[in-house]
């Protein structure tokens, strides 16, 4: 007997966050759709997913909650892995980058690029922005300062790790190029080729000693491993690599697909690629990056308002619409818009209308003519014959488009076929032959053409909407596993004449768009208020760093157009108080030239009212203003504040600068 072939497939492994959106479960349900796929068409698939806990931001939060980060990122992943399986995400295996498998993987790896030459310590001698916690060559600075913030940077010594990226660098370019399908979609290889690779790679910074919550280097353990190279070796630390058994990394490595978010295809395609290749090992055969769910034209994020909570999706729509729509609504690869409105629309018109209606008027029919007995068909006619082919031809063009991730494409091929399929009941119009005793030889047939398509659309169906085909073939007569695979869409006949249709539920109801649209729209701004209220409490305090993302490029930089667009003044606090019922806020009344505002920061635990007075501080001037427990805010004081923020420093000027001084 021949084996199976293989199959590979991964999902980004997910930072724990409390603010997992539907853009979060785009990627995991495209990948569990290729998994079922590809199970269906008898691969052997291995189909991992996980969570990336290591770094600052965990640190901090952890800190925040007033817990231990491990205690932090359990609580997490556990929700984590609820939301999947609600979404039928049905994954092999879950790594978590704190389990004792992973930890020992990355330390052994880190040792022997290090024996090997690839990683090297050495003295950081750089330019470094105390508040962005950055380090910065002279070259990556604009006009001399900051790149990030615009402010001025020191010459700092720091002990580092470093890996020899740049010895790769021609080496990864040839690969990029000799291989054409290694990067998709294709412009992606572009951007990755004219953005990053050509214009040069420096080695990687891949220590830190100011980070403590990640995985310490066990020869030289006041360094943890930068988060980033400890997080991409999970897809082979989950096959074992390295282990006392590594037989599934032996059955399954390379992957076939891993799929990722554009903002990420750099990491995968660069840094990843170029560690397996100094270790040694073969490079995954595909990296996919796919395009972003967005929500009023910008990224989901819960302050904005504009997050989608797939769990309520969910539960009020059926995982399967939820999937269905992530799948169809916008071609894999490209952005797409999300909005209550499309999602309500696709239930209505591709779900109930289309799919829902072909199969209860099919079943409806065969109850009423024939007492749910499905007939045995005679002889098929030029209409019915259009129509088998259409069906029986589908599989190939789903497996086309499925195989080249393009869900969508596929979708829309299956959908043809249901359409045809309603066309044609209203072309052969049952309830006409229905009228004559001599045509229900005929009526046996259509019927029976009918009832055959729902089964092959319900199997085609099934990657994308597990739960769907076994309510179908409840409906339409199917019970045996033989008719419920793949190869028995690739000829027409597998219902058996003889079984017995039921009448079921509606496979998803009808929503009244109005109605339900009004109703949403008033838990979004019951949510909004919510995070409003968390966010109070945090306001003033600097925004975690986003240190994984500075390192490498260049790229996502703040422009210097974009920091001329801050308006940093001196301003002298005149008067200040304590914010009712918030212990974190004081309400400062500032001077700036001939004018007075009022800001509230949260640095209540780091000054008085009364120290506050007097100061000279840094007022961000231009910030668009917002309630803050009550109170109108015109601006932000600038601030310095240490990791896990126990200590804090207001920015502030001498005394001879006056009030209303322009800085920049
Ligand atoms: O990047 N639309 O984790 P993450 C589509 N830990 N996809 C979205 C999305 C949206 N609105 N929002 C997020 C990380 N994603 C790292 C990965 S892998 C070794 C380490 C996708 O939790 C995003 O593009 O920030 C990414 O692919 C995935 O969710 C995880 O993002």
């Amino acid at each position: 007997m021949s084996e199976k072939p293989k199959f590979y497939i991964t999902t980004p492994i997910y930072y724990p966050s409390d603010n997992l959106h539907i853009g979060h479960s785009y990627c995991s349900t495209a990948a569990d759709t290729m998994a079922r796929f590809k199970k269906q068409t008898g691969y052997d698939v291995f189909f991992l997913t996980g969570t990336d806990e290591h770094g600052q931001k965990i640190e901090r939060k952890a800190a925040e909650a007033g817990v231990t980060p491990q205690a932090y990122v359990d609580k997490i992943v556990a929700g984590i892995k609820d939301l999947w399986k609600l979404m039928d995400v049905e994954y092999d295996d879950f790594i978590r980058t704190t389990d004792e498998r992973h930890v020992k993987s990355v330390q052994k790896i880190f040792r022997k690029l290090h024996d090997q030459g690839d990683i090297y310590k050495s003295e950081y001698e750089g330019l470094y922005c105390t508040p962005c916690e950055s380090f910065w060559t002279e070259l990556q600075l604009k006009d001399g300062c900051c790149p990030d913030c615009g402010r001025p940077v020191e010459k700092t010594r720091e002990e580092s790790y470093f890996f020899r990226l740049s010895k790769y660098q021609d080496w990864m370019i040839n690969y990029i190029k000799e291989h054409p399908d290694f990067i998709q979609p294709a412009s992606r290889a572009t951007e990755m080729l004219n953005n990053f690779l050509i214009p040069g790679l420096q080695d990687l910074c891949v220590s830190r000693t100011t980070i403590k919550w990640g995985i310490p280097v066990d020869f030289d353990p006041k360094h943890t491993v930068y988060v980033w190279i400890d997080a991409l070796t999970n897809y082979i630390n989950a096959l074992g690599y390295g282990s006392d058994d590594d037989s599934l990394y032996q059955k399954y490595w390379p992957a076939d697909i891993h799929l990722v978010g554009k903002e990420i295809v750099r990491f995968h395609t660069i840094i990843w690629p170029i560690m397996l290749h100094a270790l040694g090992l073969p490079l995954p055969k595909q990296v996919f990056g796919h395009g972003w769910l967005v929500m009023g034209g910008g990224k989901m994020s819960k302050s904005k308002g504009n997050v989608v909570d797939p769990v309520k999706l969910c539960e009020r729509y059926s995982s399967d619409a939820v999937r269905y729509f992530l799948m169809r609504e916008m071609p894999f690869g490209s952005d797409g818009e999300f909005s209550n409105e499309a999602l309500i629309r696709r239930i209505n018109s591709d779900l109930a209308n289309d799919l829902g209606n072909l199969v209860s008027r099919s079943v409806a029919m065969n109850e009423k003519y024939f007492g749910g007995l499905v007939q045995a068909p005679a002889e098929y006619n030029e209409l019915d014959q259009k129509l088998i082919d259409l069906a029986t031809g589908l599989w190939e063009k789903v497996e086309k488009s499925m195989n080249a991730l393009q869900f969508s494409g596929a979708l829309v091929e299956i959908w043809k076929l249901i359409g045809e399929c309603n066309k044609y009941i209203d072309l052969t119009m049952p309830w006409v032959l229905a009228k004559n005793e001599a045509d229900r030889p005929r009526l046996g047939t259509v019927l029976y053409v009918l009832l055959e398509c729902a089964r092959i659309v319900a199997v085609l169906i099934a990657p994308t909407m597990p739960r769907t085909p076994e309510r179908i073939f409840a409906q339409i007569g199917v019970t045996d596993a033989e008719q419920k695979t793949w190869e028995s869409t690739k000829t027409f006949g597998g219902l058996k004449p003889g079984s017995l249709v039921k009448k079921g539920e509606a496979l998803f109801p009808r929503i009244d768009m109005a109605k339900e649209l009004e109703l949403l729209e008033a838990e979004r701004l019951a949510a909004v208020a919510e995070a409003e209220k968390k966010a109070a409490g945090k306001e003033e305090l600097p925004a975690p760093k986003d240190e994984e993302k500075t390192v490498f490029t260049q790229k996502d930089l703040c422009q210097f157009d974009d920091f001329e667009k801050i308006q940093l003044v001196v301003a002298k606090v005149l008067k200040c108080e304590k914010v009712p019922k918030a212990d974190k806020l004081l309400m400062s009344t500032l001077k700036v030239g001939d004018t007075e505002r009022v800001v509230v920061s949260g640095i209540a635990k780091f000054y008085t009212p009364e120290e506050m007075v007097g100061k000279k501080v840094v007022l961000l001037a231009n910030l668009a203003p917002r309630k803050i427990r009550g109170v109108e805010s015109h601006g932000m004081l600038l601030c310095a504040a240490n990791a896990d923020e126990s200590k804090l420093s207001l920015l502030t000027v001498d005394s001879d600068i006056e009030d209303g001084c322009e800085i920049g």
